[in-house]
């Protein structure tokens, strides 16, 4: 367990986030979590190679035999501060998850593996823990305008088979209360990336060592702050 990276706007440590808790001290959770789905590269998913079934691009993502991890995690989180989770629609919902929201992948994601045709185009994002409620003008249905898959989506440039597009966890963040943002399932860093473009502070967490360079790479790499 260690710092593995800090600047002005992100700490991120290099461990398991269930062993490493100073995420602890951030007020909302926005994370990735290993989702339970036992993800292997070829297994049909998009994956960073942008190819399916064949592809030993990738030997699966740490702890996704089950929810165990995830639901750990949010076991040490808590209930009173709000999360946001994202998930497999076929996997059961994280505890405490109070509203379902829709994440959109862009076109060229989930064609290998396609059932009857249908693309696997949709990931779950659930709200978990007490969130503002009243009259709302936004869609629940997320959109990122960047590719996903081959040479020039995110999985490539990130270098993590499921990595996030930084619009869509802006776009959530916008939606979130203030203060530090906790991401222990950091992977390649979109959410710490994310909250330091828009000047907010962030924890990470990731197990993963290879991954922590990829984040330390993306964050020393990142422009001024943007605020808009
Ligand atoms: C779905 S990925 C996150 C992808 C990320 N959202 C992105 O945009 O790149 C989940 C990550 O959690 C990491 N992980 C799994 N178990 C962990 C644990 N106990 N503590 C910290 N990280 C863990 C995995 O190595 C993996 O990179």
């Amino acid at each position: 367990m260690s710092l593995y990276y800090e600047d002005e706007y992100v700490s991120l440590y290099h461990g398991d986030c269930l062993e490493e808790w100073a995420w602890l001290d951030a007020h909302v959770l926005i994370t990735d979590p290993p989702y339970g789905r036992n993800w292997k590269s070829g297994s049909g998913m998009t994956n960073a190679e942008g190819r399916g079934k064949g592809s030993k691009a990738h030997g699966g993502i740490l702890n996704d035999k089950d929810t165990t991890a995830r639901d750990a995690a949010l076991d040490l989180w808590g209930p009173h501060k709000p999360a946001i989770v994202f998930g497999d629609p076929l996997i059961q919902q994280p505890p405490r998850a109070v509203q379902a929201l829709v994440y959109i992948k862009p076109i060229d994601a989930g064609i290998k593996g396609a059932r009857a045709g249908f693309r696997r185009d949709v990931e779950m994002v659930y709200l978990v823990n007490p969130w503002t409620s009243g009259v709302g003008g936004s869609s629940s249905a997320l959109h990122s305008s960047g590719l996903v898959a081959g040479p020039r989506g995110i999985a490539t440039r990130y270098g993590h088979p499921h990595a996030k597009p930084v619009d869509v966890l802006q776009s959530l963040i916008a939606r979130s209360p203030e203060g530090v943002i906790a991401d222990p399932f950091a992977g390649s860093g979109s959410t710490l990336v994310a909250a330091a473009e828009v000047g907010r502070k962030a924890i990470g967490v990731e197990l993963d060592e290879a991954y922590c360079e990829k984040i330390a790479n993306r964050l020393s790499a990142q422009p001024l702050v943007r605020f808009s």
